[in-house]
């Protein structure tokens, strides 16, 4: 079996435990990685701490490595969307765009390591200034800590490494347990690139061991977790006055109104909805729809849904492929039947093949009921009728989440109601909760978190803004 290391100070380091990493639908082995504990995430730490200081790397040159890197993320495509296939279960299709973010984002990130401004302060016109002048600069942090998930493990690392490294920042890399072997590849990407060694430090291993030792260690400045609500929680609670960045997931929800096209929406929907097995923070979980247009639109969702292909994510026909696990999909498909249970109704789908979940239409759900109530990151969604505008965006903000929203109309005062009125961080109009395109500002409130990814946006996150005044 192949054995694959922690990245340390930019040499490959095995330890004596090692944990497997599965294919997702074959259940084979992929090979296994190198699990860290607390010397190994002191040395890590301790070789960021050690570049950040004493290796400076100016912006230009952070430009060059983050251009290399995204045009090996191309030449790579291939290799890289086949790992992330079996690693992560994901269609074969679903796999090779996830590479083409990847590049994009770090092409991006580069493009942020040259815009790194600050700003002019007019402190005469303060009085008793005289004749101060003054300007602010954006400085690194120092050590950025990388939490990352298994739904889309190479793109959401290149969210958080590319402007960390763009911002002149040293990092320490921690992959989810079930997908680090795309990082194993981003990692070796970046050093051809030309990384000095010690800027991108790799920790795999159990995530709540590594999770301590990470928060533990007051060296690290700042935090970025994708992840779920409780350990984002916690995480912000052991970083103290450490800054964090977390993106928690969501229970997405979408209008459709009666006023638009009803095929084209329910098409969208469904797409949003099943789009890496449903294991996206903003995939489409709830669909409020406006009663004259709703069996319209459940007929329409119903159809689309069945033509989709349901197998092998290798196989590039393959629409939904494996969740990330036959626990995860059991507990979905339990939350399905509990939904029934109570009186929902399943329009299609609703059963389990090993990790496989049908794709799941219900309707007739009620709001405490799990498929609405909590996150579900399963190829499932609810559609619900309303009356009143006022009483969809009522419902859409029945959520402790609050990440994008999506909203189907051609009613300007709909399309301004709903943009003023519906809690989340990102309206979309005329297309689903799930639109993202990776140069936006994306990031939730209430519980689905706190700051904004997108290169531009993390950049300013992960530096500080200084003031310099000249007397
Ligand atoms: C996420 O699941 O948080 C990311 C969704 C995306 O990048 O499309």
């Amino acid at each position: 079996m192949r054995e694959y290391g922690l990245f340390i100070n930019g040499e490959w380091l095995l330890t004596a435990e090692k944990h497997v990493v599965a294919n997702k639908a074959t259940g084979q082995s992929l090979g296994a990685i190198s699990v860290a504990g607390k010397r190994e995430v002191t040395a890590a730490v301790d070789a960021a701490v050690h570049a950040y200081q004493t290796v400076q790397v100016e912006p230009y040159r952070r430009y060059e490595i983050l251009m290399k890197a995204s045009r090996l993320l191309i030449r790579d495509q291939q290799k890289l969307a086949q790992l992330l296939c079996a690693e992560v279960g994901k269609p074969m299709k679903e796999a090779l765009a996830e590479v083409s973010r990847a590049e994009q984002t770090l092409l991006l990130s580069a493009e942020e390591a040259k815009r790194m401004t600050g700003e002019m302060v007019p402190l005469q016109g303060s009085s008793g200034c005289g004749s101060r002048w003054a300007f602010t600069l954006r400085v690194p942090v120092g050590v950025v800590c990388a939490i990352t998930p298994f739904n889309f493990p190479l793109n959401l690392a290149c969210h958080k490494i590319g402007p960390a490294l763009a911002a002149g920042n040293a990092v320490i890399y921690k992959p989810a347990t079930a997908t680090p072997l795309s990082a194993v590849m981003l990692c070796e990407i970046l050093a051809e690139a030309g990384l000095p060694a010690g800027y991108l430090n790799l920790v795999t291993g159990s995530g709540s061991q590594l999770g301590r030792f990470l928060t533990e260690d007051q060296r690290i400045n700042f935090y970025s977790f994708t992840g779920s609500p409780a350990v984002g929680k916690s995480l912000a609670k052991n970083t103290g006055m450490r800054r964090v960045a977390l993106e928690l997931g969501s229970n997405s929800a979408n209008i459709v109104h009666h006023d638009t096209d009803i095929k084209a929406a329910a098409e969208m929907c469904v797409r949003y909805a099943f789009a890496n097995a449903g294991q996206v923070c903003i995939s489409c979980q709830r669909v409020y729809v406006h009663q004259s247009v709703y069996q319209d639109f459940c007929d329409q969702a119903v159809a689309f849904a069945q033509q989709l292909k349901v197998g092998d994510p290798l196989d590039a026909a393959t629409d939904i492929g494996p969740m990330i696990s036959e626990q995860e999909a059991a507990r979905a498909e339990a939350w399905v039947e509990e939904a029934v249970a109570h009186g929902a109704k399943v329009l299609t789908g609703g059963k389990r093949h090993k990790a496989w979940l049908e794709p799941t239409i219900l309707t007739d759900v009620q709001p405490e009921m799990k498929v609405i109530r909590q996150e579900a990151f399963a190829p499932l969604f609810s559609i619900v009728p309303y009356q009143e505008i006022s009483e969809a965006i009522a419902l859409v903000n029945d959520s402790t989440y609050g990440l994008q929203a999506g909203v189907f109309t051609n009613s300007v005062n709909v399309v301004k109601s709903c943009a003023m009125k519906i809690a989340v961080g990102g309206v979309m109009i005329n297309d689903g909760a799930t639109f993202r395109t990776d140069n936006m500002p994306y990031g939730g409130i209430k519980e689905s978190g706190l700051g904004k990814e997108g290169p531009q946006y993390t950049v300013k996150e992960m530096t500080e803004e200084k003031l310099i005044v000249f007397a």
